[in-house]
């Protein structure tokens, strides 16, 4: 009796390591002046949630979308969904959700203001240290003529999924292509390789 229940609680085990999520690695990346405050350390954690909640809910719904109706009719989607649910964050959250990029499509949202570019070049500079479990971060509390806003960053990092809309010529199908042309004339986020840094999530948050 003993041993059958100990080989079901082995089975067990397996099962619940398999589908364990990893654990992820936080980096900051560049310097900084002083080390956070606990008030910031707060922050810092509920901005790690909203990221982790706007790639969940984005990457299901893009999954859902490709699955039942295609790649290109799922252009739509991005344009659509993606900032209604980062907008959705946005009020639940009392912050500013988007997701931003050096090489945007959609220049009205996605193009970056200047602390984003900043963080954003020095994602790139730390490309090196990525892998499958690390996240770049970074965080910093700026004094604004609106007030003091907490200001965080998180990468977005190509995937296989992605490539059939950033990818390069050869990953992105004519019908896909003539579809981002017509709606995205400006586009320059294409011949993004696995691996590349897409962009970021971008948090920003007024400090009552
Ligand atoms: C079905 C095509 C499609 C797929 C697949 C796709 N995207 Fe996009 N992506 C778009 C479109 C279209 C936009 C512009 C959305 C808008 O109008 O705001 C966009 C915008 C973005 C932006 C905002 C900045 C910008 O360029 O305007 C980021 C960041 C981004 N995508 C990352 C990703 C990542 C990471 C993946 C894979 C997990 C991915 N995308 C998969 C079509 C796609």
């Amino acid at each position: 009796m003993h041993i059958i229940l100990y080989i079901f609680f082995l089975a067990n085990l397996s099962v619940a390591d398999e589908n364990a999520e990893p654990t992820i690695q936080y980096i900051q990346v560049g310097v900084k002046e002083r080390a956070p405050s606990t008030a910031e350390e707060i922050l810092i954690s509920e901005a790690r949630l909203v990221a982790k909640l706007l790639k969940k809910k984005l990457g299901n719904t893009l999954k859902k979308s490709i699955q039942t109706s295609g790649v290109p009719a799922s252009i739509k989607a991005c344009s659509e969904l993606a900032p209604e649910i980062a907008i959705d964050l946005s009020k639940q959250f009392d912050a500013k959700v988007t997701r931003v990029s050096l090489k945007h499509r959609n220049p009205l949202i996605g193009a970056p203001d200047s602390w984003e570019q900043l963080v954003l070049t020095e994602f790139d500079d730390n490309k090196a240290i990525l892998s499958s479990n690390t996240i770049l971060e970074k965080s910093a509390i700026v004094n604004e003529p609106r007030g003091f806003y907490f200001r965080y960053m998180q990468t977005l990092v190509v995937k296989p999924v992605c490539l059939s809309c950033h990818g390069r010529k050869s990953d992105i199908t004519t019908a896909v292509e003539s579809r981002i042309e017509k709606n995205y004339p400006n586009d320059i986020a294409k011949n993004y390789d696995l691996g590349d840094i897409r962009g970021a999530i971008s948090i920003k948050k007024l400090i009552k």
